[in-house]
């Protein structure tokens, strides 16, 4: 069951509806934000705001609303839909125009909060192909704007895989939905954030705990040849959390089982996403 908050109404998210001069609608022309609720306490709320604000600010979209509000939304979200285990899907559009135009004509951003129970992701290892990443070269902004994305993800479906691992100018920058993290030769590397892939809040939570363990990992450009070499592959996000990958272009990376490292990372993971959404964490 998914409820929907839409420009101020909550409501069945099937009953909910936006005008098709929505900006969203015609241009894909928005951001949006995937915010996991654990224990019904939303886990890094505070990172993707930010991230949030980020994408706004980036793309010029008015921000609707400051961070206080929002959080009381998600809170009602979290009232409304009524487990412990949940994921608010939230997307801003720059708003209705008057007329189609690629100008902007000072339009409203229009707000969706979509609340709904955590979906059983599949965490299974994962057979990847490598593709040349064709998106735009603006990964970093959460834009809902995601034609390249499906047709790099169904294509790799079509083609018996289950995901892509993308490389730009001969370098990795993450998959269709996750960011890319190897292990070689007992160093973990994690392609830099930049302009061609998304910040991710996962990524990010991970570099934390790889420093503060101890573990050794360097931000640095992974070439193809050096993601074929991996000792272990694993990709991040906020769904699927840390997640092995058995295979890439059908070669088997290292057993094709998840690696220790690959294993301590998402212990790591597990272990502070309980410490922060204990019952005790306000
Ligand atoms: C392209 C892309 N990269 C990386 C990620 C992982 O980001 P996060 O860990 O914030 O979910 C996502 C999540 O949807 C994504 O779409």
């Amino acid at each position: 069951m998914s409820i929907a908050y839409l420009n101020g109404v909550w409501q069945p998210a099937e009953e909910a509806r936006v005008s098709v001069l929505d900006r969203g609608f015609l241009f894909g022309d928005g951001v949006y934000e995937v915010i996991p609720v654990f224990n019904g306490r939303v886990f890094a709320e505070d990172r993707h705001l930010a991230r949030m604000a980020r994408s706004l600010g980036q793309t010029g979209i008015k921000p609707p609303m400051p961070n206080d509000c929002w959080k009381h939304l998600f809170a009602e979200g979290i009232r409304r839909v009524g487990e412990a285990s949940a994921v608010l899907y939230v997307q801003i559009t720059r708003g209705v125009s008057r007329v189609r135009s690629h100008n902007y004509q000072n339009e409203e951003p229009t707000v969706l909060v979509l609340a709904s129970g955590w979906p059983e992701y599949e965490q299974r290892p994962h057979d990847v192909v490598t593709m040349e990443d064709f998106r735009w070269s603006r990964a970093d902004i959460k834009a809902t704007s995601l034609v390249a994305s499906g047709m790099i993800r169904n294509g790799a479906i079509a083609d018996g895989y289950d995901d892509a691992i993308l490389i730009r100018d001969g370098k990795v920058t993450e998959a269709s939905a996750s960011n890319v993290f190897i292990a070689l030769d007992g160093m973990i590397v994690t392609p830099p954030a930049s302009r061609y892939l998304l910040h991710g809040i996962t990524r990010a939570v991970v570099i934390e705990l790889a420093a503060a363990h101890g573990l050794p990992l360097q931000e640095r450009e992974i070439t193809h040849a050096e993601l074929m070499a991996a000792n272990e592959v694993w990709l991040t996000s906020t769904t699927h959390e840390v997640w092995p990958v058995a295979s890439i272009d059908r070669c088997k990376v290292g057993s094709g089982e998840p690696g220790p490292l690959t294993n301590q990372v998402n212990s790591l993971y597990q272990a502070y996403k309980r410490s922060q959404t204990a019952s005790s964490v306000m």
